[in-house]
Parts: structure tokens; C-alpha cells; sequence
């Protein structure tokens, strides 16, 4: 969600005319568009920026969010129209992954030109093969209810 958040710019258009922090005049009407995927990559406040270092937020931590980042990670937006289902969609998100994991190994076809795009939001242009195959399960992972 940092290196490729999935709405990649946010709009807003000013109701009013207003000056933003560094003295930015803005004119009523005028739409301001917030490029999350620049401030997510951006050398000024994140190291090694380009980098997938998921190692970078503390496990032990909390989640990271708008507030306890100085916004500078920002996947579900902040302010009011901050997304709803921000919780939801990381329990979804952890829940799913971890069921899979558990079931199922992933390997990535080979020889894929994986491309990016964007609409209004980040996504392949043209998908990204993974072969799945059954995993065998260790015994001491097996819940009750999935060796049934
Ligand atoms: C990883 C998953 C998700 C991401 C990255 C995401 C991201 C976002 C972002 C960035 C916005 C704000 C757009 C803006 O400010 O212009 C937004 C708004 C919204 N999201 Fe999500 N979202 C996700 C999942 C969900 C889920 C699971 C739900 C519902 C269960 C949801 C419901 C909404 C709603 C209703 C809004 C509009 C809120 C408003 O305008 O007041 N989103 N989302």
C-alpha cells in the first residue's frame, strides 16, 4: 500500500479561496490534486524510498495510519473523507493472506512482463500469473475445523 497505493491521487476542490501551508494560494473551485504515490515514494521523508523494507513498520507497533506518520503514508486518504472500510479492508486483507498462506503455495510464472497502470486507481495491465499449488500442512498448524 506504500509503494503502490491503489488510488494513486486524491482531488479535492476548494469550496472556498484559501493559502495552504508553504504559502500556496488556492482559488475557490480550483481542484488540488494530492499525488500519494510521489509522497510514498518520496526521498524527503522516507529512506531508502523505492525499497520494499516491510521491516520499516514495527510489528510490535502500531498500525501505520495518517496521524502516526505525519501523513506521509496515506493509502486510505485522511481528513473526513478518509476511507470508511480502512480497518475492515487490513483485517480482510490479513485474514485472507493468512488462510492462503496456510493452503496454498505461490510461484510466480516466469517470463511475464508484469506492466503497471493507472485509471482511478494502480493496477497491472495486464494481470500477474502465480501458479498455485496445494500445500502440505503441518500438522501443528491444522486447526480442528480445517482437518475436518
Ligand atoms: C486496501 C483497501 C482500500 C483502500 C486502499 C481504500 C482507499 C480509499 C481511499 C484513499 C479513499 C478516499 C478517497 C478520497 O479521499 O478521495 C476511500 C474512500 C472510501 N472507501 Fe476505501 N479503501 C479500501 C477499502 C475499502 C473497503 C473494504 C470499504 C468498505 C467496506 C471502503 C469504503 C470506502 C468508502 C465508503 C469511501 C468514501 C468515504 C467518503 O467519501 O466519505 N474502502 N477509500
Amino acid at each position: 500500500m506504500r509503494l503502490y497505493p491503489h488510488p494513486p491521487v486524491l482531488i479535492r476542490r476548494a469550496q472556498v479561496a484559501d493559502t495552504l501551508p508553504g504559502n500556496y494560494k488556492v482559488n475557490a473551485g480550483q481542484d488540488i490534486m494530492i499525488s500519494v504515490y510521489n509522497i510514498h515514494r518520496s526521498l524527503q521523508v522516507w529512506e531508502q524510498a523505492e525499497e520494499f523494507i516491510p521491516e520499516r513498520f514495527d510489528l510490535e507497533g502500531p498500525v501505520p495510519n495518517e496521524s502516526n506518520t505525519d501523513f506521509r503514508f496515506i493509502p486510505f486518504s485522511g481528513g473526513p473523507r478518509k476511507c470508511v472500510g480502512d480497518q475492515f479492508a487490513l483485517l480482510e486483507a490479513i485474514v485472507a493472506l493468512a488462510i492462503f498462506l496456510q493452503h496454498l503455495n505461490f510461484e510466480l510464472v516466469p517470463n511475464q512482463t508484469i506492466g503497471m497502470t493507472t485509471g482511478a486507481t494502480i493496477h497491472t495491465t495486464n494481470g500477474l500469473y502465480m501458479k498455485l499449488s496445494q500445500r502440505k500442512l503441518t500438522p501443528e498448524l491444522v486447526s480442528p475445523a480445517t482437518s475436518r
